[in-house]
C-alpha cells in the first residue's frame, strides 16, 4: 500500500474478472480449473478492498451472454456461485460486508436465486463494504429493463416525458442504489467492457492488465488504485479548470 493516498481512493471499484478459461488450458487443465481458482482471487480481492476502505466492489460474475456457452460450463458456475456464496456468508457478514446481486436473476435455477436471497439478507445490515455480484448481467439488457420502467411510468401518468433526465435513468437501473465506479478494471489482456455498466462507467477511469484473473491479488489492486490516482479526472473540462476547482 505504499504510495496510497488513502483520502483520494475511488468509492467504488467495478471488476471485469477476465481469463481463467485461458489460464486454465495454460495449466493444461479444464476451464472450470480456473474458475475455481478465480474464488480464490474473489477472496482475495474483497479483503483487501475491505482493507484498503473501498466502499463499494462490483465483480461482473457471469454475463447474460455466458449462459450460451457448453452446458457442463454453465452447470459448474452455478454449482460454484451458490456453494461459494454459501459458504462465504457467515465470514463477509463477521466483516461487516453487504452484499448485494445485479442481474436478471430470474433467469437463475431456484436453488441459486434462494442462495442469493438468503445472502442478502443475512448480510443486509453490514455497514462496510458493499460488494455487488454481478450476475446474469448485461448492460444492454438493463437498459432496456429501465426503459420499460420509465415507460410505464409515464403511461401511468406518474411522470412526464420532459421530466425524464439522466438522474432518471440512473434511479431506474439494477445500481440505483450505489454510486458510479470510478474505476474500472479488466484483467487479462482483453481491452473492451463487454456490456457491463455502460450507462455508469459514462467518466470512470478505464485500467487493462495482463494478470489473468485466477492470478490478481491485492498487490495488483494496489497497482491499479496507484494508476487511478495518477491520473487527472477532468470531467469534460479543461485541465487548468480541473486546477482551480481543487
Ligand atoms: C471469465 O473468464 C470468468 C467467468 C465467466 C466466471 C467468473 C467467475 C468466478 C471468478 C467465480 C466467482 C465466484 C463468485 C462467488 C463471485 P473466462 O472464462 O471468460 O476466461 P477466458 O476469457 O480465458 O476464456
Amino acid at each position: 500500500m505504499e504510495n496510497l493516498d488513502l483520502k483520494r481512493l475511488p468509492k467504488h471499484v467495478a471488476i471485469i474478472m477476465d481469463g481463467n478459461g485461458r489460464w486454465a488450458q495454460e495449466q493444461g487443465q479444464d476451464r472450470l480449473f480456473g474458475h475455481y481458482h478465480g474464488v480464490v482471487s474473489v477472496r482475495k480481492v474483497v479483503e483487501a478492498a475491505a482493507e484498503i476502505g473501498i466502499e463499494f466492489l462490483t465483480l461482473y460474475a457471469f454475463s447474460t451472454e455466458n449462459w450460451d456457452r457448453p452446458e457442463a460450463e454453465v452447470t459448474g458456475l452455478m454449482t460454484l456461485f451458490v456453494d461459494t456464496i454459501a459458504k462465504e456468508v457467515p465470514d463477509l457478514h463477521k466483516n461487516n460486508i453487504k452484499l448485494s446481486f445485479i442481474g436478471n436473476l430470474d433467469m437463475l435455477p431456484t436453488s441459486a436465486k434462494q442462495a442469493l436471497a438468503d445472502a442478502t439478507a443475512q448480510t443486509a445490515q453490514n455497514t462496510g463494504l458493499t460488494l455487488i455480484i454481478a450476475l446474469s448481467y448485461s448492460s444492454r439488457w438493463e437498459l432496456v429493463e429501465a426503459t420499460k420502467k420509465i415507460a410505464q411510468k409515464v403511461q401511468n401518468g406518474q411522470l412526464s416525458t420532459d421530466q425524464i433526465t439522466e438522474a432518471t435513468i440512473s434511479e431506474n437501473l439494477t445500481t440505483s442504489a450505489f454510486p458510479d465506479p470510478e474505476l474500472m478494471i479488466r484483467t487479462s489482456g482483453e481491452c473492451r467492457i463487454s456490456n457491463f455498466l455502460l450507462y455508469q462507467l459514462a467518466y470512470s477511469e478505464l485500467y487493462f492488465t495482463d494478470t489473468r484473473w485466477p492470478e490478481f491479488r491485492k498487490a495488483d489492486l494496489v497497482k491499479a488504485l496507484l494508476d487511478y490516482q495518477s491520473r487527472e479526472r477532468r470531467f469534460g473540462k479543461t485541465s487548468a479548470q480541473v486546477q482551480i476547482d481543487v
